[in-house]
């Protein structure tokens, strides 16, 4: 029988510090009304001092391996997703491996903005079943707090902080597993979302810029092409996702990929309202609350999509 990547446990973490709409009104010419309307969102959480990326990125993990049954001793890999790594090097996926007092194997860091966790899931999937590896973390843990403009309110009131993670081991039984992963990019519009600069926790670092009308074009369009392209490689109809567990960056946008599949919206995993955009980390900290307050099930069929800066985007389809 084929080797499939099974996902074997989920973990979450999210900073103390909630920040609401209003909070933000205080700083900046917005409003809640105009958040929750263009948006979805209504609150987001801002990271401490201490909340680094490595930091909320081994929270994450542990609660993955605890979630799974499993030890830092079954990690052979570490891939973290990740815009807002702590350092230049080392990697934050060794920052974690260290903090999870993992001593053996590797570990790197993946740079696809806000698709960073479905790339770092289709890398983890080729390792598993090329053999390469049998327990790999796959991390998403962001920082955008960091990388703000503070000014700036077209951004700023988008995006939060956090971490989500999974563990993966190779199983294959009754179909369950990652079924496929489609990944894409266009560098040749890298220039409607992007960050100057460089990384640091303590240095100022760049803050991003974006052309929220185009991003917006281009993440409706693409994302429906690659639910399409996903369900399609494994013959399947729409009608046989169970969950969609989009990227959170806003409600109209999911909202658009929910209504091209046909799901009800109580199929589909909403934490933008809660988290806001939190990049990399938005898919596994959605899956890892509907995981794991019951809403997603062995068995079912789940369906992630991404789009985000470089542009990239993707897909994973997982019988759960
Ligand atoms: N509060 C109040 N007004 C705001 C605002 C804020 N936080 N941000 C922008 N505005 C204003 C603008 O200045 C503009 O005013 P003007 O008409 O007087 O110039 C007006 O609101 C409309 O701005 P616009 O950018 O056209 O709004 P929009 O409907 O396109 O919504 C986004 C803006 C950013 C919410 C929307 O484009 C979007 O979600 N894009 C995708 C972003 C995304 O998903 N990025 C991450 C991808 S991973």
């Amino acid at each position: 029988m084929a080797i499939r990547t099974l996902l074997a446990g989920v973990g979450a973490y999210l900073p103390e510090r909630v920040v609401t709409n209003d909070d933000l009104a205080l700083r900046v010419d917005t409003s809640d009304a105009w958040i929750r309307e263009r948006t979805g969102i209504r609150q987001r959480h801002l990271a401490g001092p201490h909340e680094t990326c490595a930091h909320m990125g081994a929270e994450a993990a542990r609660g993955a391996l605890r979630d799974a049954g499993a030890e830092p001793a079954d990690v052979d890999a570490i891939i973290l997703a990740t815009s807002t790594p702590d350092q230049a090097f080392p990697a934050t996926a060794l920052r974690v491996q260290a903090e999870l007092g993992v001593d053996r194997g590797f570990g790197f860091d993946l740079s696809a903005a806000c698709s960073g966790f479905i790339y770092g899931l289709s890398v983890a999937d080729a390792l598993i079943r090329t053999g390469q590896a049998r327990g790999v973390l796959v991390i998403g843990s962001e920082v955008y707090s960091r990388i703000m403009d503070w000014q700036d309110r077209g951004t700023c009131v988008l995006f939060g902080d956090g971490a989500g993670a999974v563990f993966l081991r190779p199983g294959g039984e009754a179909g369950r597993g990652i079924l496929s992963t489609h990944l894409h990019a266009q560098g040749s519009l890298g220039d409607i979302l992007y960050v100057d600069g460089s990384v640091g926790r303590h240095d100022r670092p760049g803050t991003l810029a974006m052309n929220g009308r185009e991003v917006f074009r281009h993440a409706v369009v693409k994302l429906a092409q690659v639910v399409d392209q996903a369900l399609k490689a494994n013959g399947l109809e729409r009608s046989a996702v169970d969950w969609l567990v989009p990227h959170q960056a806003n409600l109209r946008i999911i909202d658009a990929v929910g209504r091209k599949l046909g799901l009800p919206p109580e199929r589909v995993v909403v934490t933008v309202d809660r988290h806001a955009n939190t990049s990399a980390a938005s898919i596994p900290l959605a899956l890892a609350e509907a995981a794991t307050d019951g809403r997603i099930r062995r068995g079912d069929l789940v369906l992630m999509e991404a789009l985000g800066g470089g542009l990239t985007w993707g897909s994973a389809l997982v019988r759960y």
